[in-house]
């Protein structure tokens, strides 16, 4: 089995890394190879600041629905729109929500309660698979998050239980119980890891990666190393050029060595290539992730 169909098989697919890492692209590219297959797929963003739409070559969505081909959705909701969705299906009465997150201490809760935004953000994915999405998000099979820079892995994946912890009741308290379930659950939510094959992203993703297993009792789906130098072949470039691809390309060598030493899980290496951001990028990067294996549900990876 690929990872695609694996993944195809997850109500929600969560796409973690630092920001700058590719975590967009890598979005873009595994949305594309899950609708490719035939599987309804929306693509998830919540960064207060809406890119999705460059890699998909549509118009911005603005928190609507935009279709991008027949098995493939974008919607973009900035964070602070699920939160509010949430305390909307609670209270029912329009009146009382405006009420409720219009007032200052709503807003002081939201910014100091840590974990509620990851936990709108993971409820928003939960009701579109519990049919409460509305009409353009029915019918949608699998969903790939494009997880703010913000949201680590896993205070991301963490946030239902620390909200469960202070929270047990009201709108919040009822879907952090919900979603604990949800997020623990490897046949639901798979977790796919993008890094640069650099000193501290690989040094973060071997923390999160023991993180996880420690904390949650599992392992990433996919760790994605992206953006390595390929190989020096004679490109006529200035000796001093030359000898910095060389220098670069042996420290990404080193730096996948190291990772692999630890991770063995499914890996897939996507190199740095001499393209723009945009569709043309993700059709490329889509290419090195679509044979990946699928990962062995029998392995323990990298404990
Ligand atoms: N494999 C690659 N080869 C060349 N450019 C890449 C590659 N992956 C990402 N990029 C570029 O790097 C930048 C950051 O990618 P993006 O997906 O927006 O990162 P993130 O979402 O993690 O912040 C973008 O300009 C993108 O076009
Ligand atoms: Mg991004």
């Amino acid at each position: 089995m690929t990872i695609v169909e694996h993944l195809a098989h997850r109500e929600l697919t969560l796409v973690t890394g630092k920001g700058g890492v590719g975590k967009s692209v890598v979005a873009a590219a595994l949305g594309r190879l899950l609708a490719d297959g035939g599987h309804d797929t929306l693509l998830l963003e919540v960064d207060p600041r809406e890119t999705l739409h460059e890699l998909t070559d549509t118009p911005p969505s603005g928190g609507e629905v935009v279709r991008v081909s027949s098995h493939l959705r974008l919607q973009h909701v900035p964070p602070r729109e699920v939160i509010e969705a949430t305390v909307r299906d609670h209270l029912k009465v329009d009146l009382l929500v405006k009420r409720v997150t219009g007032s200052p201490v709503f807003a002081h809760f939201v910014e100091a309660a840590p974990g509620i935004d990851s936990l709108a953000v993971l409820g928003h994915a939960w009701r579109i698979h519990e049919g409460m999405g509305g009409r353009s998000l029915a019918g949608v099979d699998t969903i790939v998050l494009d997880a703010p820079a913000s949201g680590h892995g896993l205070s991301m994946l963490g946030a239902p239980a620390a909200v469960a912890e202070v929270i047990d009741s009201g709108p919040f308290g009822e879907m952090a119980g919900r979603l604990r379930g949800f997020v623990a659950d490897p046949a639901r939510l798979a977790l796919v890891v993008v890094t640069h094959a650099e000193e501290m992203p690989v040094t973060e993703t071997l923390e999160l990666v023991a993180g996880l297993g420690a904390r949650l009792d599992r392992s990433p789906d996919l760790v994605v190393v992206n953006g390595v130098y390929p190989e020096y072949e004679s490109h006529g470039l200035p000796e001093a050029a030359a000898r910095l691809w060389r220098e670069r390309r042996r420290m990404n060598e080193r730096e996948l060595a190291r990772l692999t030493r630890y991770w063995k899980g499914p890996l897939a290496v996507v190199p740095l290539l001499a393209l723009d951001r945009g569709p043309a990028l993700v059709a490329e990067i889509s290419r090195h992730l679509a044979g990946v294996p699928a990962p062995d549900p029998e392995a323990a990876h990298a404990r």
